[in-house]
This record gives C-alpha cells, structure tokens and sequence, in this order.
C-alpha cells in the first residue's frame, strides 16, 4: 500500500475539547485534597495535558506525576502482566490522587495502577479515562470518570499509537485498512 491511510474521525477535536471541561466540573466538585494528577504514560499525554489545564480552570491546583506502564504480550495475547518503566516521583502517602489513562479496555493496566497507589498510602484514587471500552474487561474495575464510550476498534491519535505513529492527531480516530497485527501495537 502506497501513501497514508485514512483516517475516520470518531471523536473530533470540540466534541473532546468539550467533554473534558465537563469531565473537570466532575471532578472539582468531589473537592479532592491534595490532589495529585498520575497520567499513565505514554497514551495519555495529551489527554493528561487538556484536562489539568481543565482542572485549572474549575479551580482546582493539582501536582502532576507520570508512571510509564507496559503491558507484557505473549506473541498476540496479552500476559496479564503489567511493567513499570518509569515510577512516580512524589509521595502519594494521604493524598487524593487522579489517575489518568487514554482507554480502559481489559482493565489490567488501570487496576495495576491503583493497586500500586493505594498500596503506597494514597487516601483515595479516582480513575479517569477518555475511552472506555465495553464488554472488554478482563478484570472487574470501573473508572470514576470517562470521556466517552468507545466502539470495539483499534483507535489511534490524541497521544494514541499504533507502531509509533499518530500520536500528534488532535482527535480520536480508526485507520482505516490498518494491519492489524498486535505485535505491531505498543500497548503502552
Ligand atoms: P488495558 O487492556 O485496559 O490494560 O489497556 C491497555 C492499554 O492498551 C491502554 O492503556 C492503551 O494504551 C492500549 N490500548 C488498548 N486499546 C487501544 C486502542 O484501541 N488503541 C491504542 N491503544 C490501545
Ligand atoms: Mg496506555
């Protein structure tokens, strides 16, 4: 195949833009205390960084931490097995902490990520992710705060890859004719 594929848009830049303000109010009126933000890296870095200026604006001042998180395959399947690459800095000991992901499919990563957190002291941990997808869960966690519902496809842009690339589109979409092979997929 000769050229880029095309991209279908599924969620655009002011529907996201939107949704996260509203995400945000959510959020400010639990009145988290001493809250610190963990954007899982590297899916949510866009995300992570719309949605803390987002808290600002609803007048909240949150630190801002990043864990860097793998999950292991096993050729095609998922292990279950979740790494860290990179550790949180600060201490999360008594804290209100917003964990932030780009898409809770089987769960794995999100739940490793909480364990992790309140087994280090954190008062509580609120997840929030901008897509979630149903009927994929492997391990029975819910988040707090979801942008949107997303559709069983292999999604890619607004920091979402596959191979490395379109992480720099400001919106969600589907590469259409895309290969589909999950090796080819850092499911970090
Ligand atoms: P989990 O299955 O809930 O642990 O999600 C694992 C990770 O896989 C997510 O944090 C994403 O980084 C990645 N992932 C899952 N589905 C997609 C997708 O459709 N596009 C891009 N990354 C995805
Ligand atoms: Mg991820």
């Amino acid at each position: 195949m000769t050229g880029s594929p095309r991209i279908r848009v599924l969620f655009d830049e002011a529907t996201i833009a939107k949704r996260i303000e509203e995400l945000a109010q959510e959020i400010a009126r639990l009145k988290p205390e001493n809250l610190l933000v963990v954007a899982v890296l590297k899916g949510s870095f866009m995300f992570a960084a719309d949605l803390i200026r987002a808290l600002h604006r609803a007048s909240l001042e949150p630190q801002v931490e990043f864990v860097h998180l793998s999950s292991y395959l096993d050729g095609t399947v998922s292990t279950g097995q979740v790494a860290i690459l990179r550790d949180v800095e600060s201490e999360v000991r008594g804290r209100d902490i917003l964990l932030v992901d780009d898409i809770l499919e089987s769960g794995r990563t999100v739940t490793f990520a909480k364990d992790l957190l309140m087994a280090r002291g954190a008062k509580r941990v609120l997840t929030t992710v901008l897509l979630e997808k149903p009927g994929k869960r492997a391990v029975d966690i819910q988040a707090e705060f979801v942008g949107f519902t997303c559709p069983d496809l292999f999604v890619v842009g607004y920091g979402m890859d596959v191979a490395h690339s379109y992480r720099q589109l400001p919106f969600v979409g589907v590469v259409d004719h895309a290969n589909h092979d999950p090796d080819l997929f850092d499911r970090a």
